[in-house]
């Protein structure tokens, strides 16, 4: 069970007035607002135990080094990882995608495909179109339905023996799908496709468990579950990791360097170039901790709630329009109303304090297929209220009112 009011307190931001109205924060997809255990955990590192890690012999150096590898054990954990150095630290989901895509160039030839769907973020779009530029390979788009779901037998049809890599999300950001993922990691699995899962949208939601999925990767950020920006951690599967390039070279990336030739370290190093985000990468353990003491089951009951009540109340203004009614869904709704700009809504309703995200959410190709040029989303936490829905939907009547 969720206590709303117990677990604001938490989060100071929360506590604050926004263009004199009282804070209402539903843009949790973007980013996660972050309890105070956490932002004292970041300042508590700096005042306690900073220094350079895997490096020293002294003291502070190596209780840094602990917490960083004390950290990289939990997330192996939290994700069921079967090793904790498949668990790479990242700078966020972005960067762990970059990694891979740089890195799968060498096992591509003219003519291979690499599958992504109608569903993705920019993110897992981009860098394997850039791959596909320089390789000869070919990108195959998996479509979507008018619900926002993908189409499960194009996908089965598009597979063949010259797919190479399946990358798909696990929940999408501009719509709050859930995809069939394990389903899907089977399916690309039988045509001997590996699969990188971007699950950016799904950690805050769920607890990914990357050994039943079987995928070979899986991705996230920290920042948006409560850990800081500039986190983030990338999964692969020892095999996998032990088999791709490394991406950056650099310190602590090597095993011995001559001018003659350079020999890589071991995993997770491997993939570690240079000083990480120390502070970040300690904290995102604490953040996990935190959500795993309110329990992944409740976060998701609660906020399956919020998404019924928003999505009926929503519903109830004339005119307005939900994108993305896929049956397993997250708590995010996409929505327009008849003959306004997103923007427009977007900048009244923030002048009453309702933080929303507008526009096309780094998924235009969603927004072209449903011809709009983006749309108003609001993304639940479990953290908010129903009564911030109830002051969203009299923000989007107030503003429906004003610009009709
Ligand atoms: N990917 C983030 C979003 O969906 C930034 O808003």
């Amino acid at each position: 069970m969720i206590d709303s009011q117990k677990i604001r307190a938490d989060f100071p931001i929360l506590n604050q007035t926004v263009n004199g109205k009282p804070l209402v924060y539903f843009d949790n997809a973007a980013t996660s607002q972050k309890p105070q255990v956490v932002i004292d955990a970041e300042a508590n590192y700096y005042k306690e135990i900073n220094a350079n890690i895997h490096r020293g012999v002294h003291t502070l150096s190596q209780l840094a080094t602990d917490a960083y590898e004390a950290s990289r054990y939990k997330i192996q954990q939290h994700i069921n990882a079967k090793f904790s150095h498949e668990v790479l630290f990242t700078s966020g989901t972005t960067h762990g995608i970059n990694l891979v895509a740089n890195g799968f160039g060498s096992f591509l030839k003219p003519g291979d495909e690499v599958m992504v769907s109608a569903l993705e973020h920019h993110s897992n779009i981009v860098p394997w179109q850039m791959l596909c530029e320089k390789t000869g390979a070919k990108l195959v788009v998996i479509p979507m339905n008018e619900n926002g779901e993908l189409i499960l037998s194009e996908f089965e049809r598009l597979l063949s023996e010259k797919t190479k890599m399946v990358t798909v999300n696990h929940i999408s950001n501009a719509l709050g799908t859930i995809n069939p993922i394990q389903w899907m990691i089977e399916k690309a699995h039988e045509v001997g496709a590996a699969v990188l899962i971007d699950g950016a949208q799904a950690v805050p939601h769920l607890k990914p468990d990357v050994q039943d999925l079987d995928c070979d990767f899986y991705v996230f950020s920290g920042h948006k579950i409560c850990g800081p920006t500039g986190t983030g951690i990338l999964y692969g599967k020892e095999a996998w990791l032990n088999k791709l390039p490394p991406y950056q070279g650099g310190g602590e990336m090597i095993a011995t360097v001559s001018f003659e030739k350079t020999t890589y370290a071991e995993l997770p190093h491997k993939f570690e170039a240079g000083t990480p985000n120390i502070a970040g990468g300690i904290v995102l353990g604490t953040a996990i901790d935190y959500l795993n003491e309110i329990g992944f089951d409740n976060i998701a009951a609660y906020e399956h709630e919020l998404l019924e009540y928003g999505t009926k109340k929503l519903l109830e203004i004339e005119g307005l329009k939900i994108y993305g009614t896929a049956s397993q869904k997250t708590s995010v709704i996409s929505f327009n109303l008849d003959g306004i700009h997103p923007y427009d809504v977007g900048t009244i309703i923030d002048k009453l304090g309702i933080a929303v995200r507008t526009g096309h959410h780094c998924a235009q190709p969603i927004m072209d297929f449903y011809q709009i040029p983006g749309t108003l989303r609001a993304s639940f936490a479990f953290y908010n209220t129903k009564e911030e829905i109830d002051a969203l939907v009299e923000a989007v009547k107030k503003a429906q009112m004003m610009l009709s």
